[in-house]
C-alpha cells in the first residue's frame, strides 16, 4: 500500500518531529490538536528544525518553505479523511486513546492504518476499542524525532501482517530505520532504556555521586547525553508515566526509585517547564537536598557505590530478558539500542557488550549487584543456561552471537 498523505494526532515534542519527519520526506501531513494555540506551536517546533537546516547550509529556504507547505495544522479530525495513515502521539492515557482512535476510525477510509506512537501502552488494548482493528499499530519514534533514526514496529493481537509490511516500508521511505517488535509493556528500547535510568536515579537518592559527576561518567561510557540530561529532557511526568506502565506490567524488578515520584509531585519536570535534575530556568532555581534527605530517611539506604556497570548492566540484564522471551532477535536489541538511544556504535549495543565482557562475568556481577543493591538485578535465567553450556561471548567464539 502507497501512503500519499498522512496525519499525526497531538502537536506536543513527540507530534510535532513525527510530523516534520514525514513533511521532510516529501509526503503532506496533517497535524491535530484540540485547539489552534497548541496547532501553531507544533508547527513552530516543525519550522525551527527547518530553520536550523537552512540556518546550517543544509537547504535553502525556498525548500524550507515548500516543506512547510506540506504541513496542514487543523483542529478538526474531517482533515483525516483522505489521509493513508494516522499516528496518534496525545499523552498517556488508555480513555483519551479510545477516544482518539474511534473517532479516527470514523473519518479514515477503510484502508487507512491507525498507528499509536505510545512509549508503552498495550497496542491490542487500544485496537480493542475499533472495529478495523487489524489496521491498528504501534509506530514508536524516539525524541526528538527527527533525529534518533530508529522506529519500533509493534503489532499487536489484531494486526494483520499487511498492515505491519505497510508500516515498515513506510518507516523506510521516511528514512528511519524500523525494527519489529513483539508487544510487551515498554517494547524494547523503554523496557531497556527505563531500567538504566531507573538505577541511575537510585544512584542519586542513595548519595552515590552527584548527577553531573554520573552523566559525565555515562558520556565517558559513550552515551551522547547522561541518564539525568535524559531523564529532563523525556520529562519526569513521562518517565513516571512508563516507569508505572512497567512495573505494572515485569513488577519489583521495575520498582521505580522513589526520587523519581518526588521530582513529579515537586513539579520538577525536567526542560519542559525549566527545572529538573538540573535548572534551565534561574527563576524557579531550587535545592535537590531536602528530596534525597527525605528519601534516604524513609528508605535507610545511603552511601551505595556508582559505577557505570551498575547502569548497563542493568540494560544487558533486561535484553537477555527480552531476548528470552522473542521480544526482538539479538542483533535488532542491539541496532534498537543504537538507532533508539545513540548507545556507543564502539561497543555494537548492549548484547555485544556483554560478549565481549564474558557473558560470566556478567552473571557474577549481576549476582553480586542483586546481594549489595537489590533483587531488581536477579539474572536472566537464560544467563544462567549460557554460561553453563559455555556461551561465554567472545573468549569461547559464542556468546549472544558467533564469533
Ligand atoms: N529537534 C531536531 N533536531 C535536533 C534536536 C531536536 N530536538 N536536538 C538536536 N537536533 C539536531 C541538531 O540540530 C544537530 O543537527 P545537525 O547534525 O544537522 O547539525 C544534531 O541533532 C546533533 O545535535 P547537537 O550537535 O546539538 O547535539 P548532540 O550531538 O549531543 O545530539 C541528541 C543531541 C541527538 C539529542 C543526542 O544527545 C542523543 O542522541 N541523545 C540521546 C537521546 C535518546 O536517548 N533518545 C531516546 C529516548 S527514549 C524515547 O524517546 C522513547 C519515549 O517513548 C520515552
Amino acid at each position: 500500500m502507497f501512503i500519499y498523505k498522512a496525519g499525526v494526532i497531538g502537536a506536543g515534542a513527540m507530534g510535532s518531529g513525527i510530523a516534520q519527519v514525514i513533511s521532510f520526506s516529501g509526503l503532506p501531513v496533517v497535524l491535530k490538536d484540540t485547539d489552534m494555540d497548541r496547532v501553531n506551536k507544533g508547527i513552530d517546533m516543525i519550522r525551527k528544525v527547518y530553520q536550523g537546516r537552512v540556518d546550517k547550509g543544509k537547504m535553502s529556504a525556498s525548500e524550507m518553505d515548500q516543506k512547510m507547505k506540506l504541513v496542514i495544522g487543523t483542529t478538526s479530525y474531517d482533515d483525516f479523511k483522505d489521509c493513508d495513515l494516522v499516528i496518534e502521539a496525545v499523552f498517556e492515557s488508555m480513555k483519551v486513546k479510545h477516544q482518539v482512535f474511534q473517532d479516527l476510525e470514523k473519518v479514515l477510509p477503510e484502508t487507512a492504518i491507525m498507528a499509536s506512537n505510545t512509549s508503552a501502552l498495550s497496542i491490542s488494548q487500544i485496537a480493542s476499542a475499533v472495529k478495523r482493528s487489524e489496521k491498528v499499530i504501534g509506530m514508536h519514534f524516539f525524541n526528538p524525532a527527527p533525529v534518533m533514526k530508529l522506529v519500533e514496529v509493534i503489532p499487536g493481537l489484531q494486526t494483520s501482517p499487511e498492515t505491519v509490511d505497510d508500516v515498515v516500508a513506510f518507516a523506510e521511505s521516511l528514512r528511519k530505520m524500523p525494527v519489529r517488535v513483539k508487544e510487551c509493556a515498554g517494547f524494547l528500547v523503554n523496557r531497556l532504556l527505563l531500567p538504566y535510568l531507573n538505577e541511575a536515579a537510585y544512584a542519586l537518592q542513595e548519595g552515590s555521586a552527584p548527577a553531573e559527576d554520573m552523566d559525565k561518567a555515562m558520556r565517558a561510557f559513550g552515551m551522547p547525553m547522561g541518564p539525568f540530561a535524559l531523564l529532563d529532557m523525556l520529562g519526569l511526568d513521562v518517565c513516571a508515566e512508563v516507569s508505572m506502565i512497567l512495573y505494572d506490567s515485569f513488577g519489583p524488578r521495575m520498582k521505580a526509585a522513589e526520587i523519581l515520584g518526588e521530582m513529579h509531585k515537586a513539579n520538577r519536570l525536567g526542560t519542559k517547564n525549566g527545572i529538573g535534575f538540573y535548572v534551565y530556568d534561574e527563576s524557579k532555581k531550587a535545592d535537590l537536598k531536602p528530596i534525597v534527605d527525605a528519601i534516604q530517611a524513609k528508605t535507610g539506604v545511603k552511601g551505595t557505590a556508582f559505577s557505570p556497570e551498575r547502569l548497563v548492566f542493568q540494560m544487558i540484564n533486561e535484553a537477555a530478558y527480552c531476548l528470552e522471551e522473542n521480544v526482538a532477535s539479538p542483533s535488532d536489541i542491539d541496532l534498537a539500542m543504537l538507532a533508539g538511544t545513540g548507545f556507543p556504535q564502539d561497543k555494537g549495543g548492549p548484547l555485544h557488550l556483554a560478549d565481549g565482557i564474558g557473558v560470566d562475568v556478567v552473571l557474577e556481577k549481576l549476582k553480586e549487584f542483586s546481594k549489595t543493591l537489590g533483587p531488581r538485578f536477579w539474572p536472566a535465567p537464560i544467563l544462567k543456561r549460557m554460561v553453563a553450556a559455555n556461551y561465554l561471548g567472545q573468549k569461547t567464539k559464542k556468546g549472544f552471537f558467533n564469533y
